[in-house]
């Protein structure tokens, strides 16, 4: 028997240091020919964007592909880059799928991580990581994880499921070291009557801890082999793949390889974790999202649970966007890529096709697997033992040489596998809710450009392309059996027109021109131009939104780009009832080749409400790992911002999905009115999640290195502070004795410019009572300058936290802002008004109470 030298984690010495540990202490050259791990190089940098996250704490590699922004870490490799590394996958380039943040576990913690064996057991155990280590077999085993969203992105892009997008590299392949799990349960002695396996992982998310669970037979059938590991390619598991203990499920989804593993719970029913439920599922494909949000029934049948992979295969070579020049091309080029199947079968055969699936070519597969069959002996401390176990857990690769000929005369590859059980994929796509197993053909689309071919793959993980986006958009049907292109003979389709909102009214047809549309461009009357049609916005100016200096700064002007930008549909089915007529098509060149004159003299305030201006990003301070301050630089030192107190500026970034789109949106900064020469806007980003894709601004905003411009418009907003009492509401004055502001989370933005203002002015007998709602203690915002007021004078100032998820040791007041507590502190008064700013439930909740407890709407401002 070959023994290859140990690390020093085999051996135990604890406490375990990291670079104690030697990478792929390698079989002697005189050792059969196995495949043994990429050359790998471990991170030790933590990246820049990570910084400002929970995962502040782990290295990384900037190739991996992040697809769900920032934070939640979800990535996989680039494709080529994967298949180069061959059969094993080096630990930085493995594909991570995280749920939310990677508990930190310190090395001297590791020895005594404790992995508790519970429930249905006659002996329930719990077990330190060095008894794992110590006291059962290990065993090292090459096995591929696939993430059961792999090739999601072709979902999606047919029509938007639950998940995010995975492109075709959310799989890798490493040796895993370890003990069985049938081992470990064994000692706690399952009684009779279990059947489940429940896992769970040491990574609090919003529903709980990561769990799910498995057939307690399975984990007990060697052949399975299902286990736990610590190792991977010979080193400690990474942070992310679950330092120090992971399950590994082979032949199954990769939901099921809980990371962090804490507990083993035996049941005798499946895991009732919220993640098992509400994840890892293939609903039938004519629930939509709205069907299986509306019955929780779809969510429990464990008929739609998913757990061996279907078979799949995807074609690395051609990749995607490769050009291949004919005049000097071989007479053959090389297809390669990639199979795999579920539950341990064999992949007998892969084909491609270059006539639509008329007639298939035989591929040629390689099983680099079965290398380790032919071997037996000690690899980074656990035993390879494969001779006997037929089942096959890792993806094999396939290749097939092709007459260049062939490729020219062909319009597109087509890859498919089929298993030892016949199983093979399917043609067409089946769509399902959470867009998982996609496994339809893998189609790479060859054109002709000139002397050279040109292959494109159905999608690209991070940016927009691919045959499926360009089928779509030309209106095909990409389920129409034919990849979205017509059938041959077929009529042409037309595509199908965007469904756009009429914003005109019927029946008028008037023609203006460019000398009346600045007649009428006044305060009082403004007109603008949308789409090339006049509005008169004069009707509209008490009731905007935004006040009516949001009409007014758009008078005259051609407003279409941030007119789209902002506003909703709702707010486009209103248009109609201003619309006046059409302004002609030379005055409209004429209008959008007018440039705006731009004066060179520098201004003292720096927001203009007509024309956007331009302030630099300085510096990125982090509040809390979702939480910044952004700092701008204004044009001069000595300009000021020039934002009345009260009212919120526009800002307008480059969204960097769609390069040629801008989002804009409405922020009120926390600086100082009168400071100079800089702006500090803080914002809380709103990171993608599983079940919600993220806040397009936020993250936009997040990514934004220092440097960069952003374009700022303004003031807007109906409500201004004036100073002792007085505000002016759309324009109108009254005078006050006291404010309720009632906020939550970023809310409070808006509401600590008025209650600042109150404050430092020691003349300003104004009262004000601060209601603040948020989740956790860590998420109020301006928390010391709130309680510097309230301390410096309780009577001008109460400020009252609570708390929807405090800790035990939160002494504060505890829940949503209720109706209990609006009575408290924010019941109605003479000469007073309620300012709210806040998540829309929390607006909605609170202006119902309140209206029930008395307070006149017009007394409510909401920012
Ligand atoms: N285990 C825990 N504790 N938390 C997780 O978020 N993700 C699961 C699984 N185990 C997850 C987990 C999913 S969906 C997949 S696909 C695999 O881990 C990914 O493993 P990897 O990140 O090591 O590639």
């Amino acid at each position: 028997m070959a023994t290859i030298t140990q690390t020093a984690l085999d051996r135990a010495e604890f406490p375990i240091k990291s670079s104690n540990v030697k990478f792929h202490d390698l079989p002697t050259p005189e050792e059969p020919n196995i495949p043994l791990p990429p050359p790998s190089s471990r991170p030790t940098d933590i990246l820049e964007v990570d910084k400002g996250t929970p995962d502040n704490h782990v290295p990384r590699d900037p190739r991996l592909i992040r697809l769900t922004g920032v934070h939640p870490f979800n990535v996989e490799p680039p494709l080529t880059a994967l298949y180069k590394e061959g059969f094993l996958t080096s630990p930085e380039l493995f594909y991570v799928r995280n749920h939310g943040p990677v508990p930190q576990v310190l090395d001297e913690d590791i020895p005594t991580w404790e992995l508790s064996i519970e429930g249905l057991v006659e002996h329930p155990i719990v077990l330190s990581f060095r008894d794992i280590l110590q006291k059962y077999d290990q065993i090292t085993a090459p096995i591929t994880l696939v993430c059961a969203g792999n090739r999601r992105k072709e979902q999606n892009t047919v029509r938007k499921s639950k998940g995010f997008s995975w492109g075709p590299a959310g799989l890798s392949t490493a040796l895993f070291t370890g003990p069985m799990m049938a081992d470990i349960i064994r000692s706690a002695k399952p009684l009779r009557r279990a059947k489940y396996v429940c896992m769970e992982g040491a990574d609090k998310l919003p529903n709980g801890f990561y769990g799910t669970s498995v057939k307690l037979n399975w984990a007990m059938d060697y052949n399975r082999g299902i286990m736990l590991a610590h190792k991977m390619n010979g080193e400690p598991l990474r942070p992310d793949h679950g330092r120090p203990l992971r399950a590994v499920v082979p032949g199954q989804i990769g939901g099921r390889s809980v990371k962090w593993l804490t507990k083993l719970i035996i049941t005798d029913a499946p895991s009732d974790n919220w993640y098992h439920i509400n994840d890892n599922r293939v609903l039938p494909t004519m629930v939509s999202p709205e069907m299986s949000a509306q019955d929780k029934k779809w969510w429990t049948d464990d008929r739609y649970a998913i757990y061996d992979l279907n078979v799949n295969s995807v074609a690395a070579y051609p990749e995607h966007e490769e050009v291949l020049d004919l005049t000097t091309a071989g007479k053959t080029y090389t297809a390669k890529g990639y199979a795999y199947a579920g539950g341990g079968r064999r992949i007998t055969r892969v084909e491609i096709s270059l006539d639509k699936g008329k007639s298939w070519r035989l591929a040629d597969i390689e099983y680099a697997e079965d290398k380790y069959r032919e071997w037996e002996g000690d690899l980074f401390g656990g035993k390879v033992d494969m001779w006997q176990r037929e089942t096959c857990f890792c993806w094999s690769f396939w290749s097939l040489d092709i007459p260049v000929s062939d490729l020219e005369s062909s319009d597109a590859l087509l890859v498919r596998a089929v298993d030892e059980a016949l199983a093979t994929q399917p043609r067409d796509m089946y769509w399902s809710v959470l867009g998982m197993m996609n496994n339809p053909w893998f189609r790479v689309t060859i054109t002709k450009e000139g002397t050279a071919l040109k292959f494109e793959h159905p999608t690209h993980p991070a940016r927009s392309g691919g045959w499926m986006e360009k089928a779509k958009k030309a209106g095909g049907d990409l389920l129409n059996g034919n990849w979205g292109e017509r059938h041959e003979g077929e009529q042409p389709l037309e595509p199908e027109p965007v469904k756009e909102i009429n914003m005109k009214k019927e029946g008028v047809n008037r023609q203006i021109d460019l000398q009346e549309l600045k007649e009428n461009s006044s305060n009082e009357k403004p007109w603008f131009v949308v789409n090339g049609e006049v509005y008169d916005g004069t009707g509209f100016l008490e009731g905007h939104p935004g006040g009516a200096i949001s009409i007014t700064s758009s008078a005259g002007l051609d407003v279409t780009e941030d007119f789209h930008a902002i506003h909703s549909e709702t707010a486009k089915l209103m248009m109609p009832d201003y619309h006046i007529g059409t302004l002609d098509k030379a005055s409209l060149e004429a209008l959008n080749n007018s440039a705006t004159v731009v004066s060179d003299e520098p201004r003292p305030h720096f927001l203009q409400s007509r024309a956007w201006s331009k302030m630099t990003l300085i510096e990125k301070n982090n509040v809390s790992w979702d939480t910044r301050i952004f700092v701008f630089k204004l044009e001069h030192e000595k300009q000021t911002l020039g934002l009345p107190i009260g009212q919120h500026l526009m800002i307008k970034v480059q969204d960097p999905e769609n390069k040629k789109e801008a989002i804009i949106r409405s922020y009120t900064p926390i600086s100082e009115r009168n400071l100079e020469g800089r702006m500090e806007l803080l914002v809380k980003i709103y990171f993608p999640t599983s079940a919600v894709p993220g806040g397009k601004m936020t993250m936009a905003l997040d990514m934004l290195s220092l440097g960069s411009q952003i374009d700022c418009k303004g003031p807007t907003g109906r409500f201004e502070y004036l100073g002792n009492g007085r505000v002016l509401i759309s324009g109108k004055e009254r005078n006050l004795r006291s404010f309720k502001m009632i906020c939550g989370g970023t809310g409070i933005t808006p509401v600590f410019q008025v209650l600042r203002a109150i404050m430092q002015d020691p003349q300003d007998p104004t009262t004000c009572v601060v209601l603040d709602g948020n989740r956790l203690e860590e998420d109020i915002l301006c928390r010391s300058e709130l309680e510097a007021y309230s301390l410096a004078d309780k009577k001008k100032c109460t400020v009252v936290h609570t708390l929807s998820k405090a800790s035990d040791s939160w002494e504060g007041r505890r829940g949503r802002i209720s109706e209990d507590l609006i009575k408290e502190f924010a019941a109605p008064e003479d000469a007073s008004m309620v300012l709210l700013c806040g998540p829309e439930a929390l607006e909605k909740s609170a202006k119902k109470i309140l209206l029930d407890q008395g307070w006149a709407e017009s007394d409510l401002h909401f920012f």
